[in-house]
């Protein structure tokens, strides 16, 4: 029904107009959401056996578990090898995946494979840019989980490693290939919400998981965890369990809620506005709960300013998380327009049209209004005027009305995500979430702590991605 290409704002207002929800809405009530089903991207050609994409995993923890089971929902892939630091997940790769893959505590094994084609790398953020680096060198195709880096100075280093060996580097950042995204960046494009003025995003957690206390086997101890691998450039320590299944409470492994996190909500954000990123990142936050020896905050609310671009007005982000927050499940991002709000919620995108309200003449002659404070005569002079210029000009009545588009039930996005970084392998089409699309998701993030920790206002240039002061 819609596409994004040749598709006018002109076009989207006849559109609403047409839909009863809208029409019926006009100038006054405000109707329950027509809810629109948003289809599903086709599964595409089936792969001849040519094609097949082999996998390997570095990093098999949770996510990595979870990106291998998606990716091999994609036609035409098989998972061949994959590495990890603790035995016990080792073992479970080859209880869940069966015995022949291969698996081995150390990543250079693994790219030195030639029956390897691609690796995921889902292991915590210190070693994202290291691994990605060197497994383009070593001629495999890259799905780095977000963030991209845990140093801003590694951004430009995966860039050029991308560059130079032309091997496809995807992101992690799923938001960026689903459906309910592109839905989103199709009604902004199309003027759903007139002129944006601003965008609040919010992910809120009120659970021990979700303030990363994550899980710590029984088993756990110098034999059957690789310490000294697991710190990598960190600095020195004796071994703890706690840092290492938790990791990213910590910075020197982490990158806080806003590399956790805020970076999911960059990248949708910078997607659905065809945006390079925030020019000014402040923050503010604390630890304010989780008192339990970790170093990165658990509140904390980071506010961005983003110039004119061809894509969008300069406009307000304020993002913000806190861990100890009860009052409901919900996370969204709010896109506010002069025309309406358009939010994103899960699996739906929606659309609350509401023009920018105009009084009435009785309101503005005799209402609460400041009219009254002027002297009487100038008050008789001001409504004689006011008529005039209404009659010359007749304030048009706003629109309102309300709708939801919502991706099919069981819908996953990760698996779209999969399907993009598989295609752009086997056609050489482009992905949007590059390594320069990764940087600009994973930098404001990044800055985000800087500001934080050293109290300070941060200016950025997202075209050429470096910081300016
Ligand atoms: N896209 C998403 O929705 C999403 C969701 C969760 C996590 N993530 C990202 O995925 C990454 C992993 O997160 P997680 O929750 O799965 O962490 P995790 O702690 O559960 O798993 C990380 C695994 O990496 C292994 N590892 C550490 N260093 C390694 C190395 N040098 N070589 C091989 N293996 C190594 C560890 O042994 C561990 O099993 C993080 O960067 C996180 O931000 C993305």
């Amino acid at each position: 029904m819609y596409t994004s290409k040749g598709y006018s704002r002109r076009d989207f207002l006849k559109q609403v107009a047409a839909s009863s929800a809208f029409a019926a809405g006009t100038a006054t009530g405000f109707l329950s959401a027509a809810v629109i089903a948003i289809p599903r991207q086709e599964p595409g050609k089936p792969i001849a056996p040519s094609d097949k994409i082999r996998l390997a995993t570095i990093g098999m923890g949770i996510i990595g578990f979870i990106d291998t089971w998606t990716a091999l929902q994609a036609p035409g892939t098989e998972f061949v090898a994959a590495a990890d630091l603790y035995d016990g997940r080792r073992a479970r790769t080859n209880e869940a995946f069966g015995r022949e893959v291969f698996t081995t505590r150390d990543y250079r094994e693994i790219l030195s494979r030639a029956d390897v084609d691609a690796v995921i790398v889902s292991t915590p953020d210190h070693w994202h840019a290291k691994i990605a680096i060197e497994a383009m060198n070593a001629g495999k195709h890259v799905y780095c989980e977000k963030p991209m880096v845990q140093k801003l100075d590694d951004g430009h280093r995966v860039i050029e490693a991308q560059r130079k060996t032309k091997k496809v580097l995807q992101v992690g950042s799923q938001f960026v290939s689903s459906i309910v995204y592109d839905k989103a960046k199709e009604l902004y494009k199309a003027g759903a919400i007139g002129e944006l003025n601003m965008v609040e995003a919010s992910w809120k957690r009120n659970s021990a998981i979700g303030a990363w206390q994550y899980s710590i086997p029984p088993d756990a101890s110098p034999a059957t965890i690789d310490w000294d691998r697991f710190l990598g450039d960190a600095p020195k320590r004796p071994f703890d369990p706690i840092r290492f299944f938790r990791w990213r409470n910590y910075w020197d492994y982490g990158t806080g809620i806003p590399g956790d996190l805020f970076v999911h909500l960059f990248a949708g954000i910078h997607h659905v506005l065809g945006s390079n990123g925030p020019t000014q990142i402040m923050s503010a936050g604390g630890l304010r709960y989780w008192k339990d020896g970790r170093d990165a905050p658990d509140v904390i609310l980071g506010l961005y300013d983003y110039a004119k671009t061809e894509s969008h007005p300069a406009f307000t982000l304020s993002l913000s998380t806190n861990f100890i927050d009860s009052s409901g499940s919900e996370s969204g991002i709010q896109f506010i327009g002069s025309e309406g709000v358009m939010t994103i919620v899960e699996d739906s995108v929606k659309l609350m049209r509401r023009g920018i309200y105009h009084p009435s003449e009785k309101e503005v002659v005799e209402g609460y209004n400041s009219v009254g404070t002027f002297a009487k005569a100038l008050q008789e002079k001001f409504a004689e005027q006011y008529r005039a210029s209404m009659a010359s000009n007749p304030v048009k009545p706003r629109l309102e009305g309300s709708s939801e588009y919502k991706a099919p039930e069981g819908y996953d996005d990760r698996l779209d995500h999969f399907r993009n970084f598989f295609e752009a392998i086997r056609t050489g089409k482009a992905i949007t979430e590059d390594a320069a699309f990764g940087l600009r998701a994973a930098a404001p993030a990044l800055l985000t702590n800087n500001s934080y920790l050293e109290k300070r206002v941060y200016g950025w240039e997202p075209e050429g991605m470096k910081i300016v002061s």
